[in-house]
């Protein structure tokens, strides 16, 4: 992960990371009403869930989609590394507002509670690929298959995560 601070760009351990997204994921699930909330505490606090989800999830899909254009050539790795730079404010404000939203919506299911955890700790570990892609503008076939199944791995559990709270929803 790279901290950007002025003109000057500093490596931050991943450690740091990987502690802050499973604090939050344990606080969020001990704090999380066991019942699930209704009246306008629910109506908002599902608003601001699904916008998150909107905001979080675009962001995904959006360096993905740049990643399936430079896999049919039209568009550079560097384009992809933009992208994925621009994006990450809008992932991991989505996520945290997925966080603070189900807050006041209720315990996920297990399942998704795994989905979103593997999430967090997914994208912690898609900074670091992406900062190593950056050093090396040729990258390595290992490193293309390791970015390659850190997709796969974040695709799979953000729509684990978005089927389950669905069908989670209808009860
Ligand atoms: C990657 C993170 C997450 C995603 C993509 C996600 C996605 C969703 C979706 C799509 C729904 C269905 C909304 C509807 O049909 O109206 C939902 C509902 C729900 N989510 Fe999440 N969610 C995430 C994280 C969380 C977390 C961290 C919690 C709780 C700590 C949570 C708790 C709930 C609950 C309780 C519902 C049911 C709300 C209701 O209809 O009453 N979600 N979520």
């Amino acid at each position: 992960m790279v901290v950007i601070t002025g003109r000057h760009r500093r490596p931050t351990s991943p450690v740091w990371g990987v502690a802050a997204v499973v604090l939050c994921w344990l606080a969020v699930l001990a704090a999380a009403p066991r019942r699930p909330t209704e009246g306008v505490v629910h109506d908002v606090a599902l608003f601001v869930h699904l916008g998150s989800m909107t905001v979080g999830f675009g962001a995904v899909l959006l360096v993905d989609w740049f990643g399936l254009r430079w896999l049919a050539r039209r568009a550079t790795l560097a384009d992809v590394l933009r992208t994925a730079q621009g994006a990450h404010f809008p992932t991991w404000a989505g996520f945290a507002g997925l966080l603070v939203s189900g807050l006041f919506l209720g315990v996920p299911a297990g399942p998704k509670a795994i989905a979103v955890l593997v999430v967090g700790l997914n994208g912690i570990y898609a900074g670091i690929l992406m900062s190593e892609l950056t050093r090396h503008p040729t990258p390595s076939t290992a490193l293309l298959a390791r970015a390659a199944a850190a997709t796969l791995i974040s695709q799979l559990a953000w729509w684990t995560a978005v089927v389950l709270g669905y069908l989670n929803s209808r009860g």
